[in-house]
């Protein structure tokens, strides 16, 4: 059931991702940052709205003048900026939902990650209250429509019962509604939106704030030329003596208004409640079990933090140390936020197989169901198995990224990891001495990792820009580390078969 909704769409990403990459480049491809997209469309919104405040006014003979003069008067900035406020806030609506439906499809929103969904549903709908208390400030027939709209359904509320819609009698509406309305948009909800996002985000590391230059650069052009090309105007001043019948609605923020032409604003509340809630509860839809969370051994521990800046979910915390070992420091893992991906592990320097001491090797954090004493088992046991072939390939894969398992080549075997964040970059030198003719190293795609920082971290480690790095020694040219998503397995099966020239002329 989960399939028949997550692959069609996690495909047609996972495709559009791939002509994105190309087009852009995956360090700038819009798709894997749409989180930091819908941040800088707010950082574009409140630049461009803290300008329109200082010529706008807030009483309802003056708004809609106000912005009419700075639509028409001063079309070269007041305008622009009122153009680029409409659709940056537009465009952060979209990512936001793009980013919703990315999550969801790539199963990035269960089990360890139920946090960051939960906690993101409300800031949608902050978003779509900021919008709508924006479209009614201008003070035109749409903010009419959109007044009258919003106090139907006010009333509809036992607290309200009819209280709202006395407002919008003629010669009822007070310059001070209009003041606390302006309130609500320029201070209230922005206020509780902050509070929000960073609620949204508190159980991530290095959250990606900031788009990279490029991407940012181009969307703002892009959004410019559209002021330019295509300024947002108003309707006609509102009049709450006539009924405005022709509207050019924002179907993504005042989608709901049209509802009231068909149900009654009980039954619109509902509906959008039901939404919510069952927006909210999908983490557990049905519920995903998260592994169980890594184990500190202070017995292999000397407390270089490695790990604890290495976790991408805020999993471990370094405290004094409780042994009596002469490190000051050990790390502390809350099971309730650990993922059990492993990049701690890859991260520990007693994770080295070449351990000479170690019957079974034990390193200072590990995962209960797959330690790393198994990943070197299964190292020699996939050596042995292959000593009769010519060549001889050993893969370590992630299990997020290209299915190995329907890799079927005699000379070919394969570990599976987590995540590629788990692998110590000594694995790759031990696998080579220990007889393998190529290393082979799949992760997610560059920059789409699972676990976030997993390739990353691992490319840093090869390069020797992070620690544990892979000794200079090591062939580079005998081992290959590539990204690759479910839908790159003939990618995959070209590199294989390219390495395996490279050993057969190598050997020739
Ligand atoms: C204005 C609204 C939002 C903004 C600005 C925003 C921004 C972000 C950012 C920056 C991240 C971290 C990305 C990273 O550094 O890896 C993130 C993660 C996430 N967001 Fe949002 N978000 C918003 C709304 C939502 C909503 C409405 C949902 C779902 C209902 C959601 C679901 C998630 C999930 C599941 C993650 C976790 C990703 C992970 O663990 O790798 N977000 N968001």
């Amino acid at each position: 059931m989960k399939n028949f909704f997550h692959k069609p769409i996690k495909y047609t990403y996972l495709y559009i991702d791939a002509w994105f990459n190309f087009a852009f480049g995956t360090k700038n491809n819009p798709l894997y940052h749409l989180g930091s997209l819908a941040f800088f469309m707010l950082w574009i919104v409140l630049i461009s709205g803290l300008y329109i405040f200082i010529i706008f006014d807030t009483s309802i003979t003056g708004a809609f003048q106000s912005v009419e003069y700075m639509t028409n008067e001063q079309w070269y900035l007041g305008g622009v900026m009122r153009s680029l406020h409409r659709y940056a806030s537009d465009a952060t609506l979209v990512v936001v939902l793009l980013h919703i439906i990315r999550e969801f499809s790539l199963d990035r929103y269960r089990g360890f990650r139920w946090f960051s969904w939960f906690t993101g549903t409300p800031n949608l709908w902050l978003i779509v209250l900021l919008g709508i208390s924006g479209y009614w400030l201008v003070w035109d027939q749409l903010a009419q429509y959109v007044a009258i709209g919003s106090s139907q359904l006010l009333d509809a509320l036992p607290i309200f019962s009819g209280a709202m819609s006395r407002n919008f009698l003629v010669g009822n509406l007070s310059d001070r509604f209009f003041t606390l309305m302006a309130f609500v948009h320029l201070l209230g909800l922005p206020v509780m939106l902050v509070f929000g996002l960073w609620i949204h985000v508190k159980r991530l590391t290095k959250v990606e704030v900031f788009v990279p230059k490029t991407l940012a650069i181009g969307s703002f052009l892009a959004l410019l030329i559209l002021s330019l090309v295509k300024p947002a105007i108003s309707h006609a001043q509102a009049d709450l003596t006539i009924i405005p019948t022709l509207l050019n609605l924002d179907w993504y923020y005042l989608n709901v208004y049209p509802l009231l032409d068909y149900f009654t604003a009980g039954e619109t509340w509902i509906l959008t409640i039901g939404i919510s809630t069952l927006l909210m509860l999908m983490p557990w839809l049905p519920i995903k079990r998260t592994p169980p969370a890594v184990v500190v051994d202070l017995n292999n521990c000397n407390g270089c933090s490695q790990c604890f800046d290495d976790c991408p979910f805020d999993a471990i915390s370094m405290q004094a140390r409780t042994d009596g070992a002469r490190w000051k420091m050990e790390p502390v893992v809350d099971p309730n936020l650990c993922a059990a991906c492993g990049i701690c592990v890859g991260s520990c320097p007693y994770s080295n197989p070449s351990r000479r001491s170690e019957v079974k090797l034990a390193t200072g954090i590990d995962l209960p169901e797959q330690p790393i004493h198994q990943i070197r088992t299964a190292t020699k046991t996939a050596l042995t198995e292959l000593s009769s072939s010519k060549v001889k390939i050993l893969i370590f894969g992630c299990s997020h990224g290209v299915n190995l398992t329907e890799i079927n080549a005699p000379d070919v075997a394969i570990i599976t990891l987590p995540c590629t964040g788990m692998l110590p970059p000594a694995f790759i030198d031990y696998t080579l001495q220990r007889g393998a003719d190529g290393v082979l190293i799949s992760g997610c795609r560059s920059q789409d990792c699972y676990y976030r920082f997993g390739n990353h971290w691992l490319e840093q480690r090869i390069k020797g820009d992070r620690t544990p790095i892979l000794a200079k020694r090591v062939n580079r040219e005998k081992f290959d580390f590539v990204g690759y998503a479910e839908t790159d397995e003939a990618q995959l099966l070209q590199n294989i078969a390219t390495i395996r020239q490279r050993i057969t002329e190598g050997q020739g």
